[in-house]
């Protein structure tokens, strides 16, 4: 008989709950009906079990369930204050199989709940799901790891991070370490660079209590596309489970440090003005309902670092994002040194090749040299293009699967948390102080003029 998981949503009243967690839950129970789960939601709205299922229903149906109810074995509403160890005892009763507890609470209520939960006797086996970001600087993350060590072992710590459940983001691996002509040129000696970037249309979208004292900088770059780097430096792991896996990408970011050291130099912030995206006006950010202009939160940040390794030594990573930009642009880009030598006799430039794994739509893109069409002494730039598919799970599928096989292959591990703010906190602090630029672009451009285009 499999395992069911008692799955309880600590803040099932909340967007990320409605917009991601459910439908992606309902998704994933379709596609692979053997699951069992018993679904709680817990919260401080007073709802009852019925609203509770209502929101279920709708949100399974977003997601593609019509049949929310054929597909989880029961679900209830408990209006409870999960920073209350009353409460939380309550919330961890009859746990069944197992225990799931999935925090979609912002991250000082998680932290203030995992406080709570060291005088209430948690059971076995239980999975702790936490929500980014996880602290807010290396010493909160190292005291926040510090709490949640001493409730559950850190395997079963699931710190969410659902760029690592995107399918181009795994898609990486198969592409590097399953081919022979990826293989033994994934290195300094044979790429000049590396750009991970995600370039959003969306504005605030009404999420000024969290964004605003994120921004763009801890709200992408700390965690998702360090990680999404991770995949993309590790060494070949023997295997992908979790142990393995983990030490890999830990390994990277252990190893990974600011460009020459310089937060000045090694980084750019940018906040939107307004204009138009698409058909969407957009005001300014600091005109944004919820906003403090004051803090001076940037919505577009750009950051450098290098792997400090045998392999990766002297190669640029640049990882980039932002906000109410003129397109949707996820993107990895590779870009390889050119050949030592050209034959004299073939004519025209001949630029490194360039691979590229687009993030959603999942496609790859592999630029060449080739001869040219017309003359065949010139040479030419060709494509070579796949599409890679979107994969059958969303990305919270993949994460809620992780978390209900209580495999944390997937989910960033307590040090691999603490060394991604290591890396970003002397930029954070950098920024404070004033020494680099909040630069402006409108809304709807490709970022600030004076800024050098990435790849
Ligand atoms: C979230 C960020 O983690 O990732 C959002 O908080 C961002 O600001 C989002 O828009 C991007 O991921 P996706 O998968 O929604 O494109």
């Amino acid at each position: 008989m499999a395992t069911e998981t008692t799955l309880v949503i600590l803040g099932a009243s909340g967007d990320l709950t409605s917009r991601l967690l459910l439908p992606a839950l309902g998704q994933l129970l379709q596609r692979e009906p053997h699951r069992r789960v018993r679904l709680r939601g817990a919260g401080m709205d007073d709802w009852d079990d019925a609203r509770w299922r209502e929101v279920v229903r709708a949100a399974f149906a977003a997601g593609g369930v019509e049949d929310a109810f054929d597909i989880v074995a029961e679900t209830t509403y408990l209006h409870a204050d999960i920073t209350d160890p009353a409460d939380l005892a309550r919330v961890m009763a009859d746990p069944g199989d197992r225990l799931a507890l999935y925090f979609a609470v912002p991250p000082a209520v998680a932290a203030a709940a995992c406080e709570a939960m060291a005088g209430v006797a948690i059971p076995d086996g239980t999975v702790l799901a936490l929500e980014k970001p996880f602290g807010v600087d290396e010493p909160s993350a190292r005291r926040l790891n510090a709490t949640v060590s001493r409730l559950v072992p850190e395997a079963q710590i699931f710190r969410v991070d659902h760029f690592l459940g995107r399918s181009t983001t795994l898609n990486v691996l198969g592409v590097r370490f399953a081919n022979r002509i990826f293989a033994p040129v994934w290195s300094a000696e044979h790429i000049e660079s590396v750009v991970v970037k995600y370039d959003e249309v969306l504005g605030l979208e009404g999420r000024a209590g969290y964004y605003d004292k994120a921004g763009a900088l801890v709200d992408m770059i700390q965690s998702h596309l360090l990680q999404v780097m991770a995949f993309l430096a590790m060494e070949p792991p023997a295997t992908l489970h979790e142990r393995d896996f983990r030490d890999a990408t830990g390994a990277v970011l252990r190893a990974t440090h600011i460009w020459q050291d310089d937060p000045v130099a090694a980084s750019r912030r940018a906040r939107y003005t307004a204009g138009a995206v698409g058909d969407r006006s957009l005001p300014s950010y600091a005109d944004e309902p919820g906003v403090d202009p004051s803090r001076g939160t940037e919505t577009l940040a750009e950051l450098t670092c290098e792997v400090r390794n045998e392999r990766w030594r002297g190669v640029p990573f640049t990882l980039r994002s932002g906000k109410a930009l003129a397109g949707k642009d996820g993107e990895v880009v590779v870009t390889f040194r050119p050949v030592n030598h050209v034959p004299d006799g073939l004519t025209g430039a001949a630029p490194g090749s360039v691979l590229h794994f687009s993030l959603g739509p999942d496609r790859m893109e592999l630029e060449l040299n080739v001869n040219g069409g017309d003359d065949p002494f010139e040479l030419e730039r060709a494509t070579l293009e796949a599409d890679l598919g979107a994969g059958a799970l969303k990305a919270y599928g993949e994460v809620l699967s992780g978390i209900l096989d209580a495999d944390a292959t997937l989910a960033v591990r307590g040090d691999a948390a603490e060394e991604s703010w290591r890396i970003v906190d002397p930029v954070l602090a950098a920024w404070r102080a004033g020494e680099v630029p909040l630069d402006e672009y409108p809304a709807g451009s490709l970022g600030p003029d004076n800024w050098r285009r990435l790849p």
